[in-house]
């Protein structure tokens, strides 16, 4: 499921974001980057351990929760940290590659936790008209989709699909990229869930608290109950 989430961050959330990523230290994005990956990956990443980096992640991290969309949509399990990339000048681009199926999560105690990347997301960070090309080009069953959001808005999309990032001939391009693993691992029951609770939620808004949405909001838990993994 390929899916538009506006507004993550607002506006004080994206102007907080641009000023911590312009004070925070930056490194070649092929650190983080698979064999395969690092072989068509040409950005920039912001160093890991800086005081910005892990504001940026909390303010991220925060935003995400309490985006309403962003829970029905993904049904997270774990969300991994953050990251933060940058497309500019010489380092504009990103080949078509398949994100790593499971990233390790630093530990406290028990060491690394392995999470698996059901979902990818990309939280654009620049306004489009600020640069050219940078669009993030994914490829699923019905053809590609070349995305281009405004900053704050968030895609996600399946972690399984091949994807690239065209190069940036202008200006530069900011985001943030991380990886979900859902309480519901096939794609085609997540999309269920969330199509089942949007619909909830617009008859709720109609009809008010009716038994037989009583009955449906018990059949969709009831579904989750079935499917999830927690
Ligand atoms: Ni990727």
């Amino acid at each position: 499921m390929l899916l538009k989430i506006p507004q993550i961050l607002d506006t004080a959330g994206v102007a907080r974001a641009r000023e911590l990523l312009a004070a925070a230290p930056w490194a070649d994005g092929r650190s983080t980057a698979g064999r395969q990956a690092a072989q068509v990956k040409n950005n920039e990443q912001l160093q890991s351990g800086s005081p910005q980096h892990r504001d940026l992640q909390a303010l991220v991290l925060q935003a995400l929760e309490k985006h309403p969309l962003f829970f029905s949509a993904t049904l997270p399990k774990r969300v991994l940290p953050p990251l933060f990339n940058r497309y500019a000048g010489e380092a504009n681009a990103y080949g078509s590659h398949v994100d790593q199926a499971v990233r390790y999560l630093p530990g406290a105690g028990s060491g690394p936790q392995r999470v698996r990347t059901d979902i990818s997301c990309t939280l654009f960070l620049s306004d489009p008209a600020d640069y050219d090309g940078g669009e993030l080009v994914i490829e699923h069953s019905f053809g590609e989709q070349r995305v281009k959001l405004a900053a704050g808005d968030l895609i996600v999309y399946p972690g399984n699909s091949v994807h690239r990032v065209e190069p940036v001939t202008r200006g530069e391009r900011l985001a943030s990229f991380f990886w979900i693993e859902s309480m519901v691992r096939a794609e085609e029951q997540r999309r269920l869930l969330y199509e089942m609770d949007m619909s909830l939620m617009k008859l709720r808004g109609d009809l008010g608290e009716t038994p037989e949405l009583v009955r449906l909001t018990g059949a969709y838990h009831n579904l989750l109950r079935m499917w999830a993994d927690t």
